[in-house]
């Protein structure tokens, strides 16, 4: 069931992926391109509590002034600072640039999870999308996206936060070791498209038949959260 779930998934990110600006075309890919780390770690720091709509625009106009990490580590304080207005959550900002002049002096981002997981800024989630995404490790992705898609596949009832750790663990069933960076933007944009909180669209949802929730119903009230 876990392969063809995602095989079924990738299946439908290969027609229907959204074109991000720090994806790189299906074409260059096709050719062996891998995504650069620096603008995969940037988009995942600006994306941490941002809309991918408010983010677009902030990462076009960073890496347009700062191509690579050793052009942002080398930038004023204030500068960088005042491109970030707007996105808010300033101490992002300022691990944004600890992070940049770290990597610069170390001469390019660590490879694994565990290396991404000392960087200023970088947590658990961003350490893995950043491993899976630009360099095609498989470790397992987890957000709000995931949590919510991996409760509704296997319809896993128990509420929020308390299931966080079972969610992760059914989620690693699901998350095959072919094409990881593919499969966990392709997990961001169901969450984003169709297995979205209210009104999911199961009746176009390519990953239906592996759906519980969807077969009971319910997909619509799960997660659960515990009350506050
Ligand atoms: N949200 C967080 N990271 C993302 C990504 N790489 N693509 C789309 N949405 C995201």
């Amino acid at each position: 069931m876990c392969e063809s779930f995602a095989e079924d998934l990738l299946a439908w990110y290969d027609r229907h992926a959204r074109e991000l600006p720090w994806r790189i075309s299906p074409a260059d890919h096709a050719k062996g391109l891998r995504p650069d780390p620096y603008r995969i770690w940037l988009s995942e720091v600006m994306l941490q509590q941002t809309t991918v709509a408010a983010v677009k625009d902030y990462f076009n106009r960073f890496t347009t002034r700062w191509p690579d990490v050793a052009a942002l580590a080398a930038a004023p304080d204030a500068e960088v600072m005042a491109e970030w207005a707007g996105l808010g959550y300033y101490a992002r900002a300022r691990n944004l640039l600890a992070c940049a002049r770290v990597v610069a002096d170390a001469g390019g981002f660590p490879q694994t999870e565990a290396g991404l997981l000392t960087l200023p800024g970088v947590g658990p989630y961003t350490a893995a999308a950043i491993a899976s995404i630009a360099f095609a490790t498989p470790a397992v992705v987890v957000d709000g996206n995931v949590e919510r898609v991996t409760s509704r596949i296997f319809a896993m009832g128990d509420p929020l936060p308390a299931a966080r750790p079972k969610l992760r663990e059914l989620a690693a069933q699901l998350s095959p070791q072919k094409r990881p960076g593919d499969y966990a933007q392709a997990m961001m944009d169901l969450g984003a498209t169709i297995c979205t909180p209210r009104n999911p669209a199961c009746t176009i949802c390519p990953v239906f038949a592996h759906c519980e929730a969807r077969r009971l119903g319910i997909a619509a009230d799960l997660p659960r959260k515990t009350p506050k």
